[in-house]
Formats: structure tokens, sequence, C-alpha cells
């Protein structure tokens, strides 16, 4: 594969500073060499800036940065739908805003490819509330909503060539959702599988039944992982920490499946805080996970396409 790294380093959909940081740490524990290892050709395409910000006001006075959020958005959008085009775009984030942008962009490829896009969204948190129901007014907590075409963010975000439809996504590790988001979330038809999900059925099979959908429909596949989806005993590195999350086990289990389906189109690595690591163990972890999805294995073993 011709993996493209494009850092984005905004921190200003998050309560806590740090996640600038968080493409630098990516680059410092050594994702591209992990990468090149593996037999991949790797271009660094350095860090995004956002477009220029916007006066904007918002009945919701909670809200935080959104001239900001709004400018990334507008930028990163741009940059996937390019991106998209051109390799396997691996977007560093940055807190989850990010994927506000990334969904939009990627979605508006795949779109104009003629082939359905569908999302893998790796989180403790569903990030689906809206401009107007956002409480803490963090709008890492907003990304999924919009992409997907909630009402209310017109004349705030960029307006959606493709949104992503709420049935082509797949949530899983999720364990901290808010009430407007649980309503929201049934409301759309989102498939949710939160932690207690995971216990009673293991990832391995959640994973499968989703990955068959994506295969069955021929689509384009994009994973969102979001550091908080692991548990803060290995990934101690993250502003959101909830107990409870996915095991070193889990979270490579489900990095060597998807690498075996074939399917995977695009990443978005967020919400790494390297302010909040320990020596760089969450970083590290994170480009581990990286390895394993691009092809990093124990043993050869049959895939779906042959024998890899
Ligand atoms: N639901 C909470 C909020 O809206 C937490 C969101 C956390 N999101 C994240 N990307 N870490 O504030
Ligand atoms: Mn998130
Ligand atoms: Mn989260």
């Amino acid at each position: 594969k011709h993996c493209i790294l494009l850092g984005a380093p905004l921190q200003e959909g998050t309560g806590r500073l740090g996640c600038d940081m968080g493409p630098s740490a990516f680059r410092a524990a050594g994702l591209a060499g992990a990468l090149q290892e593996l037999g991949h050709s790797v271009e660094d395409r350095g860090n995004l800036a956002p477009a220029p910000r916007r006066q904007l006001h918002h009945a919701n006075s909670a809200i935080k940065n959104l001239p900001e959020v709004a400018a990334w958005t507008e930028a990163l959008s741009d940059a996937a739908y390019r991106l998209g085009a051109e390799g396997m775009p691996i977007v560093i984030g940055g807190d989850h805003a990010m994927a506000a942008g990334t969904l939009a962009g990627f979605s508006r490829r795949a779109a104009e490819m003629g082939r359905p896009f569908f999302v893998l969204w790796l989180d403790a948190h569903p990030d689906f509330h809206t401009l107007d129901s956002t409480q803490s007014g963090n709008l890492h907590g907003c990304p999924v909503a919009y992409a997907t075409g909630q009402p209310g963010f017109e004349g705030y975000f960029p307006p959606l060539a493709a949104p992503v439809r709420p049935d082509h996504i797949c949530m899983m590790g999720i364990r901290s959702v808010d009430p407007a988001e649980r309503t929201a979330l049934a409301a759309a038809g989102v498939t949710v599988h939160d932690m207690r999900a995971i216990d009673e059925h293991g990832v391995g099979p959640l994973l499968q039944a989703f990955l068959r959908r994506v295969a069955e429909a021929n689509g384009v596949l994009h994973v969102s992982l979001d550091v908080d989806f692991l548990d803060p005993g290995i990934a101690p590195g993250v502003g959101t920490t909830v107990p409870g999350g996915a095991t070193f086990r889990e979270a490579h289990l489900i990095m060597e499946m998807l690498h075996d389906s074939g399917l995977v189109a695009s990443v978005d690595l967020v919400e790494l805080n390297p302010f909040l690591d320990e020596r760089g163990r969450t970083a590290l972890l994170m480009v581990d996970l990286v390895a394993s999805l691009m092809g990093k294995r124990v043993m050869d073993r049959p895939t779906r396409a042959g024998t890899a």
C-alpha cells in the first residue's frame, strides 16, 4: 500500500490542551518506520493548517471554539477528499473533532467513486452530539452527528457533499453515552456495540458481521480510532479516560481482522495527548496497533483473499 500520513494538530475540540502534539508523538513513536518495515511506501505530508476562521455565533453558549473547529473541518474535509484518491490516508490528530472533516471528505470521495461508504468507530464515546445538544460544549463530541447530516450544523460547519449513512456506521467499545446521544443514535439507526455487547459476544463475531456487510456491498471502509477506545490502564495518554475499555488483545484482534478483510481505505488516529502520556507508551501502543492493521502478524493464516 501507499500510505499517506497527514498530521492535523487540532485541539480546540477538547477541553484540554496537548492533543496538538499528537502528530509529533506518532512520528517520534516510529509510525512511518513501522509501516515501511511491513513493505508499505510512506509519504509524510506534514501537518495540515486550518482554513481561515469566520466569526460564528451560536445560541448554545456552552460551545467552545466554534470558529476554530469549523475552520479545521473545512480544511480536513478538502484534504480527505483529495487524499482519498491518492493512496491510503492515515490522518493523525488532534482531537476527534477531526473526524467531522475526515468523514465528510472520505465519504464524498467514495460517493464520487460510486461506492458505499462505511465507518468503523472505535471509541468509548459515540460523539453524536449536535451543536444544540452538547452540554460540555467540547466539539470533539459532535463529529458523527455532523457527518451523518443531523440538523443544526448548517451555516456553521461546511455543507456535506455526501452525508454518511447512519446505518453504515458500526461503533465498538462505547461506554459513555449522554442521554441526548442515546436517543438520537437509536433514532438514526447507528449500530452501537457497547462494552456489554463486547463482553457478551466478543469483538470477533461483532466485527466479522459488520465486515461481511461492507464486503457484500463492495464498500469503502474508514476506521476512526480514538485512544480512549482502549482501557486507560494500557493507554493513559488521553484526556477523556473511561474505565473498562478494550484490552490489548481485543484491540489487536480487531486490527488483524481489519487487515485480513482488505477493506480499510483510510484511518483516523485521534485523541492522543502526549502531555498526559507516560514515556510515550500510549503513542507506541497506537503505532503497534496501526502496524497490525497494516499487516503485522504473529503467524500466517488463510484469509478471504487467499493466504497472505
Ligand atoms: N459526550 C461527552 C461530551 O460531549 C464526551 C465526548 C468525548 N469525545 C471524545 N472524542 N473524546 O463532552
Ligand atoms: Mn471520540
Ligand atoms: Mn472518546
